[in-house]
């Protein structure tokens, strides 16, 4: 891996990551979010400038400081991840973002006042923002994630099929030690030809980890 970073295995190519949580408005003071810091997405996007990469990364709302030499583009909701994923296509895509797969079916005008004693808010399906990328004509070398609570490789490959990636890194969430809003994680990364898992490091070691093995798979196309 460390060859790869010498050799600065990405020089110039354009690598697009998504990362962290989106939020979905409800009215103008609430929305509907998740747990995700974005952590691993930034050190991803760090690891793919140390490797030579020209990288935009598309982040929700998470409290990270943009890396250096790194291009942020903030976005808030699903929808504008994936209108800014589609306006930022390169040779690689990877998704780490933890998207909100459900939004409110329109965002209440004025703050919502209580009332009963119970309400509902009716939720429509987001976009899929990796499978949208991955079927996109100029489709980019797509790698997503899978963050599973159980049954997690199973999971992952009926997501690398479904999704048709180049790659999947699967993700167990069900130890809040590691993964989900951690500073530590370990994974499984699994392509059609073959996977390897990399035991529990911190996201930055992780992330250089993944970033070789992604740039390794990327210019021998899958094999
Ligand atoms: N993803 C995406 N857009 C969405 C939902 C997910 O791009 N609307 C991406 C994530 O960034 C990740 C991969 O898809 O790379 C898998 O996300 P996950 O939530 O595990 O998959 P889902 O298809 O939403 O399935 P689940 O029902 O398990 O949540
Ligand atoms: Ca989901």
């Amino acid at each position: 891996a460390a060859a790869l970073f010498q050799t600065r295995c990405l020089d110039g190519i354009k690598l697009t990551i998504t990362a962290g949580p989106t939020r979905e408005a409800i009215d103008p003071v609430r929305y509907i979010s998740n747990h995700s810091s974005g952590k691993m997405g930034y050190a991803l996007a760090e690891a793919a400038a140390d490797a030579g990469a020209q990288v935009t990364l598309i982040s929700g709302p998470c409290n990270l400081s943009a890396p250096e030499r790194v291009n942020c583009v903030n976005v808030v909701s699903a929808e504008d991840m994936l209108t800014a994923s589609l306006n930022h296509l390169g040779e690689i895509f990877i998704a780490c973002a933890a998207v909100a797969d459900y939004r409110p079916v329109a965002a209440a005008d004025q703050k919502i006042k209580k009332s009963q004693a119970s309400m509902s808010i009716e939720l429509v399906r987001n976009p899929d923002i990796v499978s949208t990328v991955a079927s996109h004509a100029q489709r980019p070398f797509t790698v997503g994630f899978a963050a599973e609570t159980q049954d997690v490789l199973h999971y992952a490959k009926d997501k690398l099929q479904r999704k048709n990636l180049d790659m999947i890194i699967a993700n167990d969430v069900s130890n809040s030690e590691i993964g989900f809003n951690a500073d530590q994680n370990a994974v499984t990364a699994i392509w059609p030809k073959g996977e390897t898992s990399l035991p529990q490091a911190s996201k930055t070691q992780l992330a250089r980890q993944l970033i070789a093995l992604i740039a390794e798979q990327y210019i021998n196309k899958g094999a």
